[in-house]
């Protein structure tokens, strides 16, 4: 008996340690199919190694799960769109299974594993790299997809590097990256979702995982593109359109789309690091008044706060912070504050006490609360993870609306310490899924951004502004973004863009960067690009370090001083324009800031390097930025036709041309076809502008449309029907513009239309054709004011342009143009 166990013992132990042998091998392949479940609309496939699940989630998009044990519950901080009730075939033989939507293709062969999409004609979208294809080391998981001919790749989120990211790899890890270089990877938000382009197909892939994740595009490799994470699920979402434009459709419908934005944070904002005392705030805000630059926000940093302690004020410094706030809103400006993550660690302190009663703070496993140092010294961290340590913060935002304010600013929430090593041990809620650090990392940022702006929904009268620096996939449900300590380098302003223009393609519309630079000091000539640059940004805020010189728009000069107020006000004048824009993104997904890989996806030109930071501010202009040093520029013009914004100049699509460059002029181009309203120059988006709304025309031989859209920019009557939407649409071909019947209940504060064309050689021919519509004619110069005698109403003074403008009511009704 006893050696019958023995010899039982013994063959257990070998079993064991030959199993023990294969779990040590160092690359664990997925292997073979060995069971497949066919459902409606997904099947779940048992492994070798693994066991998978492929969902159909709409007729364009398939997801793929796959893990080494069995799939858990399905959850996730990103995606809140529902898989959509669809159309799908789905049958499989010996070798494949395959997938079939209206859309696309999806075939999985059985022995190995691999997965390719294919369009309905049989074109390869994406394919795994067969003999790679998915496969663990360690608990690290990778998917190793072909790397097609010619293959491009575009957005990954707030990623430095070119345009192109093809030849590179990436790691999303959120970092606090004081003063990065312009190559630096990675920085404050993970974004794990990126476009690729081959062959003229476009395809997006968004990997839903929250550990640190790698991405490979082809760096230091021949054979293929990756993606992967150091733990967790193999989850990711395949997006298959034939538009980028719909790519990121797709990709908003699966992790929402930003609400609207009140219309006060699209005007300027003042930052710097920080002001200080309230008579300083005050003197900032009156000089912006009497030096008449447009502006909406003066932001207030770390130092409003008494010695860094969350959710107070410094007495001395501002000692009746209501009372300045409301004198503030007075004078046309709202007010944004700095929050951090880390609450004081002081016996006897507010914030710091709430917490403990309320159990909110993150922990080791042996509950001991994890401190680490910041701006106030040691502090404890509410977990955002957890349902309790989220309602604890909404509640504490209180703070703020009884303070009179209106923004909220998330910084730190990397989590930044000092020392920058947070460990790995620290335990994190993850609403009931207890985990650790290195799963919970990548979404602190984004669940404290989600707290703040459901306290401020709660808590202010009025629609909040929320900016965040650090997040992930789906921060635009909640906040804006700006890209953290950039510095006042020529290099960082154009990188900048790019950061913009990625984000913008993974989602996220409502991004900013700091004009002028955050740390050094910019020279004139960049300051002046910059804050002209940032007239074109969706976020449009100046900041500053503490410890460099003053940046507002009057501390480099009086031409300086000119220039800056010339853009301001221009972007005031467009704001009509921009707002119909953000009503955009909250309907489609699609940025602000558009990178030319949006409609000129397949353009080889518009990846080039040389080109690069060429951007779409909407549909309608093009932006050209180039370094402060440059006396020249080379840019590239996509197809259709263009007219310079200043001049009107015509200029032919399809072409580089190099153009002079000049301080006061940073080159913008409209895009023939353009419908763009512009209202009349007002010093804050408090003040009404006239009743007059003109609206620009430029001539293209391709039908165009605009949604216009208005309402009252702060409240949500809009979601009870208070807005006015109306479509303008422009036929070249048919020579009508068609103003259509406006929907909801919002009445316009414009009176009237003034149409103003350009590029029509003769406008002499101009029919109404609807009766209804009253009109007068007559001749009119460019953009500003209409008799152009008022420079500071002026954006910038127009080279010889008059254009011919007809004053018509507001109403619906068609123009037949003869020309
Ligand atoms: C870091 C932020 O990135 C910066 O914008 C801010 O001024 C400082 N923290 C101080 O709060």
């Amino acid at each position: 008996m006893k050696f019958r166990n023995i010899f039982y013992q013994f063959i257990f132990a070998l079993v064991f340690s030959l199993s023990a042998f294969s779990q040590t091998k160092p690359v664990i392949q997925i292997g073979q199919v060995k069971d497949v479940k066919i459902g409606k609309q997904d099947v779940d496939i048992t492994l070798d190694n693994a066991f998978a699940k492929i969902s159909v989630y709409s007729s364009s998009v398939i997801r793929v799960r796959i893990d080494q044990k069995v799939l858990d519950a399905d959850f996730s901080y990103a995606v809140v769109g529902k898989p959509l009730d669809v159309k799908s075939v789905i049958t499989q033989n010996d070798q494949e299974i395959s997938i079939t939507t209206d859309s696309l293709k999806a075939v999985i062969q059985k022995k190995p594993f691999s997965i390719a999409f294919y369009t309905l004609d049989g074109k390869v979208i994406n394919e795994d790299e067969k003999g790679l294809t998915t496969s663990w080391v360690s608990s690290s998981v990778t998917n190793y997809k072909k790397m097609q001919a010619d293959e491009h790749f575009v957005g990954l989120g707030e990623k430095t590097g070119n345009l192109d990211r093809k030849g590179n790899g990436y790691t999303n890890w959120n970092s606090d990256v004081y003063g990065y270089a312009v190559t630096a990877d990675p920085l404050y938000s993970t974004i794990p979702f990126y476009i690729g382009l081959h062959h003229g197909l476009n395809y997006g892939l968004f990997l839903d995982n929250t550990y640190q994740s790698d991405f490979n595009f082809g760096a230091s490799n021949n054979r293929f593109s990756s993606f992967g994470a150091r733990g967790g699920e193999l989850n990711y979402y395949f997006i298959y359109h034939k538009k980028v434009a719909d790519i990121i459709r797709s990709y908003t419908y699966l992790t929402g789309r930003m609400p609207l934005p009140p219309m006060w944070s699209l005007g300027y904002q003042q930052n710097r690091y920080s002001y200080y005392p309230e008579a300083e705030v005050m003197r900032i805000a009156n000089t912006l008044r009497e030096k008449k630059i447009p502006a909406d926000g003066i932001t207030l940093d770390i130092h409003y706060m008494d010695a860094y302690k969350l959710f107070t004020w410094n007495k001395d410094r501002f000692p009746n912070p209501l009372k300045m706030n409301t004198d503030l809103n007075k004078l046309g400006f709202k007010t944004t504050v700095i929050v951090d993550p880390g609450i004081k660690v002081e016996k006897g302190a507010g914030a710091y006490e709430r917490g403990i009663n309320d159990n909110i703070y993150i922990k080791y496993l042996d509950g001991e609360p994890y401190t680490g140092q910041v701006w106030p010294g040691w502090c404890n961290f509410p977990d955002f993870t957890s349902i309790k340590g989220r309602a604890w913060w909404r509640n504490e935002v209180k703070f703020f609306s009884a303070s009179g304010v209106s923004g909220i600013w998330n910084d730190m929430n990397e989590i930044a310490t000092w020392g920058q090593k947070m460990p790995d041990n620290v335990l994190f809620d993850y609403d009931g899924k207890q985990t650790s650090h290195l799963q919970a990392h990548n979404v602190y940022g984004l669940q404290m951004a989600r707290s703040s702006y459901e306290g401020a929904k709660e808590e202010f009268k009025e629609r909040p502004f929320i900016l965040t620096r650090s997040g992930y996939a789906g921060l635009q449900r909640y906040t804006a973004i700006w890209t953290g300590d950039n510095r006042a380098e020529d290099d960082h302003m154009l990188a900048g863009v790019r950061l913009m223009n990625s984000l913008g393609l993974s989602g996220v519309a409502f991004s900013g960067m700091d004009i002028g630079g955050f740390t050094g000091n910019p020279t004139p000539a960049l300051y002046t690009r910059w804050i002209e640059l940032g007239a074109f940004t969706p976020y449009y805020r100046n900041h500053t370090a503490l410890n460099t010189k003053s940046s507002e728009p009057w501390s480099f000069g009086e031409d300086v001083l000119d220039i800056a107020r010339n853009y301001i006000s221009l972007r005031y004048q467009l704001l009509p324009y921009l707002y119909s824009n953000f009503y955009e993104a909250t309907q489609s997904g699609l940025p602000i800031m558009r990178s030319l890989a949006i409609n000129y996806t397949h353009d080889p030109k518009i990846l080039d390097a040389q080109f690069q930071n060429q951007y779409e501010f909407g549909n309608a202009f093009m932006v050209a930025p180039f370094e402060s040093s440059k006396e020249y520029g080379k840019i590239y013009f996509p197809t259709g036709n263009w007219y310079d914004l200043f001049t009107d100049a015509k200029l032919a699509g399809n072409q580089e041309k190099i153009i002079q460059l000049n301080a006061n002029k940073l080159p913008v181009f409209v895009k023939g076809g353009s419908i763009i309203p512009q209202q009349s120059l007002i010093q804050n988006t408090g003040e009404k502008p006239t009743d007059t709304l003109t609206i620009h025309i430029y001539k293209g031989d391709v039908a165009n449309s605009f949604v216009y859209y208005e309402d009252d920019g702060k409240s949500y009557n809009y979601e009870k029907g208070g807005f006015y939407k109306r479509l303008i649409t422009f036929d070249p071909v048919k020579k009508l513009i068609n103003f259509n019947q406006v929907e909801g209940d919002y009445k316009s504060q414009f009176k009237f239309i003034k149409l103003a064309f350009h590029g029509f050689e003769s406008t002499s021919g101009f029919k109404i054709e609807n009766k209804k519509i009253d009109y007068t004619t007559s001749k009119f110069a460019w953009m500003g004011a209409a008799n152009n005698t008022d420079p500071q109403a002026n954006p910038y003074p127009p080279e010889n342009c008059l254009i011919k403008f007809f004053l018509i009511k507001n109403e619906a009704g068609s123009i037949l143009i003869n020309y």
